[in-house]
This record gives structure tokens, C-alpha cells and sequence, in this order.
């Protein structure tokens, strides 16, 4: 795993968008994998301001989220539907079309998780896949566990990832329980990865990360086995 150490969140946004912008710049119709959470949202900034300069043409892009709460409409203002669209594809020259969210009012959930693996390898697998990781190590949903799922899937949401969570809702009996999301080896499908994370909130689990051994108490721990992975996170984050 790359690390790249950056100053601070301003410049995390900055490093990260630069690859993604490489990435589209190189492959015009690049198939991206995109994060929410409060970690990205510098990033996309740059990202609509380097469209809007004519800098990168998401024209021919397509992307795929990892994750949506469940059940969760796709107009209530804390789905990531709506933040998508709020923080990046409204800003940019994307068809909406090719934007997929996982459905979070799906009458089949398991149908909608496996019909949204089939839609990435339709495309050809993601070729970017942006991700942040909780303070307890999930990546997208995949919370900390004896056992990890590798497709897309149904689960249940941890205590922390809901106390972590509920600083978007008015109340946190307001916060799914449950959400639909890409698995572990969907996510190790893609030919390569960043991962951002900022913050001291991070620094324990990105240590772990860094230094530790692989293990399902820290979901982020698999991107070990991944040959193209690159960490960017802000020395508040970085602890050596
Ligand atoms: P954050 O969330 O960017 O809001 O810290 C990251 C995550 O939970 O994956």
C-alpha cells in the first residue's frame, strides 16, 4: 500500500482528485467506484471545479456507489442518492443515466445487491475505486465481524457506525439500522483503489491499517492482498 501523507484535509481533496482526474483524463469513459461521507466532499468540489474549467469531461464516465441505507427513499435529503447528487453529479457533466446508487426502497434487496454485481462487470469492473473507512475500520458497510461478505449484500449497521452516523439526523432513532452494500470482493475487484481518511478520529484505525495484520475486526485490513492501493490521509490521521 502507497501512503501518501498531506498537511491537511485541503490537500487530501487535492491528492485525491488529482488521481481521479488522471484517471478519467487517461480512460474517458472510466468506470468509477465513489464514496460519501464527510471525507470526499473537498474532493468532489475539485472535481466540478476542474469540469467546469474544461480540465476533465465526465461525459463518458459511469459510477457506482458502495453503499446506501436501507430502507431509504432516494429524495430523503440523507440518502446517498441525494448526496451524490448534492456534492458531485449535479455539478458535473455526467449522464445521470450512468450514475448507479444502490436502490434503498428495493422490494428484493438480495435481487438489487447481486443485479448491481452484474451491472459492474457489465461495465468492465470499476477501474477507480475511491473509499474512506470508519473509525471501527468498515469499508463502504462491511462492519467489523467473525466473517465477512464478499458480494454485495443486505446487513445490519454496528452500534459505532450508527453513533458515528447520527450527527446527520435530528435524533439517532433516525439512523437506518441497516443498509445495502458492496462487499469485499467487490470492492478488491477494482484495478486500483484510494482510500482517504483525515482526522485524529482516524489515526487508531489507520495505524492499524498500516501496521497491523490482516483481520476482519478491521474490514479495511484486506486491502493488503490489493497490488494498487494508495492511503491519503493528513498527518492528523497518520500516526507512525
Ligand atoms: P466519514 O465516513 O468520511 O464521514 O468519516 C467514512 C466512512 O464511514 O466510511
Amino acid at each position: 500500500m502507497r501512503v501518501i501523507v498531506c498537511e491537511n484535509y485541503d490537500e487530501v481533496s487535492k491528492e485525491a482528485a488529482k488521481i481521479v482526474a488522471s484517471e478519467v483524463i487517461l480512460k474517458p469513459n472510466a468506470v468509477l467506484g465513489l464514496a460519501t461521507g464527510s471525507t470526499p466532499v473537498g474532493m468532489y468540489k475539485l472535481l466540478a471545479e476542474m469540469n467546469k474549467n474544461g480540465e476533465i469531461d465526465f461525459k463518458d464516465v459511469k459510477s457506482f456507489n458502495l453503499d446506501e441505507y436501507y430502507p431509504m427513499s432516494a429524495d430523503n435529503d440523507q440518502s446517498y442518492r441525494y448526496f451524490m447528487n448534492e456534492n458531485l453529479f449535479n455539478h458535473i457533466n455526467i449522464d445521470i443515466n450512468n450514475t448507479h446508487v444502490l436502490n434503498g426502497l428495493a422490494k428484493d434487496p438480495e435481487k438489487e445487491c447481486a443485479d448491481f454485481d452484474k451491472m459492474i462487470d457489465e461495465a468492465g469492473g470499476i477501474d477507480l475505486q475511491v473509499l474512506g473507512i470508519g473509525q471501527n475500520g468498515h469499508i463502504a458497510f462491511n462492519e467489523p465481524d467473525s466473517f465477512l461478505y464478499a458480494n454485495t449484500h443486505i446487513t445490519d449497521l454496528t452500534e459505532s457506525t450508527i453513533n458515528a452516523n447520527a450527527r446527520f439526523f435530528e435524533k439517532i432513532e433516525d439512523v437506518p439500522t441497516q443498509a445495502l452494500t458492496m462487499g469485499i470482493a467487490s470492492i478488491l475487484k477494482a484495478k486500483r483503489i484510494i482510500i482517504l481518511a483525515t482526522g485524529s478520529s482516524k489515526k487508531e484505525v489507520i495505524n492499524d491499517l498500516i501496521n497491523g495484520e490482516i483481520s476482519t475486526n478491521n474490514p479495511a485490513s484486506m486491502l493488503k492482498v490489493h497490488k494498487d492501493v494508495i492511503l491519503i490521509c493528513d498527518k492528523e490521521a497518520y500516526d507512525k
